[in-house]
């Protein structure tokens, strides 16, 4: 099958690639770019453990194709610390144990991320709505309810001049 090009902001990074055109972007970022912290739980487009954000919005990957992101701004689990100062949502699953394996953790944390831009004091039961697309099998979600009430607080701290 002939392959397209595809130029896609990763992380603030512009990646340039010859894709084929069935190529999924779970496939092309774990495969292409080498980013494997979004995995692969299904194949029914159920679990969100793929889940990455595009332009904006949570998007899972294993039901999106690359060529799709042509122009597009991703951002993978790898893009959300900055200068090694981790994220609130990063550090909201930390400190509030929310995972044991961690194998839907990337997924929950993009997901996370976007949905407190999307909701900034949810309430727990919004919480839950909002992350029902990720599915895990370790922690029983209690403690991913936690995490995201802690991002939610952290980020609404007033930054530091
Ligand atoms: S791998 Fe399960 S929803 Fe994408
Ligand atoms: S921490 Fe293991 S699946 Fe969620």
């Amino acid at each position: 099958m002939s392959k397209k090009l595809v130029t896609v902001s990763v992380n603030g990074k512009k990646e340039e690639k010859a894709v084929e055109p069935r190529t999924l972007l779970i496939h092309f970022l774990r495969e292409e770019l080498n980013l494997t912290g979004a995995h692969i739980g299904c194949e029914t487009s159920h679990c969100g453990a793929c889940t990455v954000d595009i332009d904006g919005q949570s998007v899972k990957s294993c039901t999106h194709l690359a060529v799709q992101c042509d122009g597009s701004e991703v951002l993978t689990v790898e893009g959300l610390a900055n200068k090694g100062v981790l994220h609130a949502v990063q550090e909201g699953f930390y400190k509030e144990h929310g995972l044991q394996c961690g194998f839907c953790t990337p997924g929950m944390l993009m997901r996370a991320y976007r949905f407190l831009q999307e909701n900034p004091n949810p309430s727990e039961d919004e919480i839950r709505h909002g992350m029902a697309g990720n599915l895990c099998r370790c922690t029983g979600y209690q403690n991913i309810v936690k995490a995201i009430q802690y991002a939610a607080k952290k980020l609404q701290e007033p930054v530091a001049a």
